[in-house]
């Protein structure tokens, strides 16, 4: 019988949690080596919540150390492919087997509702694990066009050990998007998670482990960023860092890269992404998408629709149907209400810097049409509700920075070419949609938007089986798909002489 999901069945998975807040390094929970540990304050209600090691660059060393012993002995990259599949396979099942706990780990640390952690969080982690498990023994390599008396095999190798630096708002799903891969194609990792939402990660690691995978080979440190991330982005022995998050730390990561061994970098960074609703549009669509696209996850999301480029003519009608979805439809309620669809926000300073970007974009003369207001202050936690601000112009703030809170800027156009331009008006390229019954129309926007990603007549629909990354200042290199695994290896020649 399926279990009924109330708050009180909540709250109790909640007063059974222990939440281990130690690093994870060569198979083993360790403390920091300097002793140190932080205290996670809930976004939920602003209680304090689990303590995590704070970890540094020694910290760092040590479990660099471990992934690079593990790399080097094999024990992992050399293991037959059926084998390794069947770990990562054992580990995904791990997973959905303790979707409960996981869930509850993340929404004690990010506040989002506890069914859409469970439901969203924990399945696409798993299904992204199960994803890169059954790809291992389907990988073949190449054999180059030789001459008769050569052979030249082209292999793609794995890089070594990769350094993940992680975000909080999708910390599980991240974390599989880049374990999965990383993992399948024989690298060692360490993974350090975001200070704010460590817990999950640690939990994927003891259960990686559980499910076979040799120590050594997934290891997490936890710890700020500029203590625990910028020494992994800077070691010697990183071949590679695989990073999401703002674009201001994406620059320095690349600068690490350069200052120390040219490591490899990836960045998956911020964006501003347009949704484009012309006059000819299907208007209910349009405002779902708008709307869900902007606040799920309290909008903080990357690649959230924050930018509605709409139409002058249906622009009044567009936004009454926006207000109807936010207020019917998308529930703001204490994260372990089942029926809560949106949550808090990440921390109190992060709310506050939302709230300051609100007040500023209204000083420049944005015009509220609902919402964008601090509520729920009784819980002690974190939350904005949805808003719309309208008749914005693309270079006014809200227009223009990431906000990563549930604030929509709507920017009227009159025409094609107008809406287009607004549309690549940004430093960002991460992704967009456009809506309209006109197929040419739609193809044109969709080869024309400048975007990792351009829906038509829909907003983030994905799947494993579609890249995910962007252009400009959204960063380069892709998560999810096949040709995720690449930027986890490199092409080696090996050219064999006869005759
Ligand atoms: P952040 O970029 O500072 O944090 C992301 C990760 O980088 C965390 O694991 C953090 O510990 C690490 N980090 C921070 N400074 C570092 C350094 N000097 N060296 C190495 N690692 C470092 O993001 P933050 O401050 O949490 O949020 C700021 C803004 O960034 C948000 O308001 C949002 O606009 C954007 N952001 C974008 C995300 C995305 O999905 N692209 C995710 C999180 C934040
Ligand atoms: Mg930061």
């Amino acid at each position: 019988m399926a279990t009924e999901y109330t708050r009180a069945y909540w709250e109790n998975v909640l007063s059974e949690l222990r939440p281990e807040g130690r690093h994870f390094i060569d198979g083993a929970l360790r403390q920091a080596t300097s002793g140190a540990t932080f205290t996670r304050i809930r976004p939920m209600d602003g209680k304090p919540g689990a303590v995590l090691s704070r970890g540094n660059a020694a910290d760092i060393d040590t479990a660099v150390a471990a992934a690079r012993a593990a790399f080097e002995s094999g024990v992992w990259r050399k293991k037959e492919p059926l084998e390794k599949k069947k770990v990562m396979l054992r580990w995904a099942e791990l997973i959905r087997s303790h979707g409960e706990e996981l869930a509850m780990l993340e929404t004690l640390d990010v506040g989002k509702p506890i069914l859409a952690s469970l439901n969203v969080d924990v399945r696409l982690c798993a299904d992204g694990i199960q994803y890169y498990g059954e790809m291992i023994d389907k990988m073949y390599d190449e054999i180059a066009p030789t001459g008769p008396n050569a052979r030249a095999l082209v292999r793609k190798v794995p890089l070594g050990v990769i350094g993940a630096i992680t975000p909080w708002n999708y910390p599980m799903i991240i974390e599989g998007w880049k374990l999965g891969p990383a993992i399948a194609a024989g690298n060692s990792v360490v993974l350090k998670p975001a200070e704010q939402s460590s817990l999950s990660a640690i939990r994927l690691a003891q259960l990686a482990f559980e499910a076979g995978l040799p120590a050594g080979v997934l290891n997490v440190v936890t710890g700020l960023g500029e203590e625990a991330g910028a020494p992994l982005a800077l070691h010697m022995d990183v071949d590679m860092i695989a990073f999401t998050g703002s674009t201001e730390v994406g620059k320095l990561i690349m600068g690490y890269a350069a200052q120390s061994n040219v490591k490899r970098v990836a960045l998956e960074l911020g964006g501003k992404s347009p949704l484009v609703v012309f006059e000819d549009a299907d208007l209910d669509a349009a405002a779902a998408a708008a709307a869900w696209g902007c606040f799920y996850n309290s909008g903080e999301t990357c690649h959230a629709s924050t930018r509605l480029i709409v139409h002058r003519s249906v622009q009044d009608e567009l936004i009454r149907k926006i207000e109807d979805v936010t207020r019917n439809d998308i529930a703001l309620k204490h994260p372990l209400e089942p029926s809560a669809q949106i949550g808090a926000l990440i921390e109190e300073e992060h709310m506050r810097k939302v709230l300051d970007m609100i007040a500023a974009g209204e000083k420049e003369g944005a015009r509220r049409a609902f919402g964008a207001e601090r509520v729920m202050s009784e819980t002690g936690g974190y939350y904005i509700s949805p808003g719309v601000f309208v008749d914005l112009t693309n270079d006014m703030s809200l227009a223009r920075q990431e906000i990563f809170g549930p604030v929509l800027a709507a920017i009227p156009f009159d025409t094609e070419d107008e809406a287009l331009r607004i549309a690549n008006d940004t430093i960002y390229g991460l992704a967009g949609a456009v809506f309209t019954r006109d197929m040419n129309r739609a193809h044109r926007f969709s080869e024309e938007i400048h975007a990792g990603t351009v829906w038509i007549n829909t907003y983030d629909m994905s799947s494993f089986a579609t890249p995910f990354g962007g252009f400009k200042q959204s960063g380069f290199g892709r998560d999810r798909s096949v040709h995720a695994i690449d930027k986890y290896c490199d092409y080696k020649t090996i050219w064999q002489q006869f005759g």
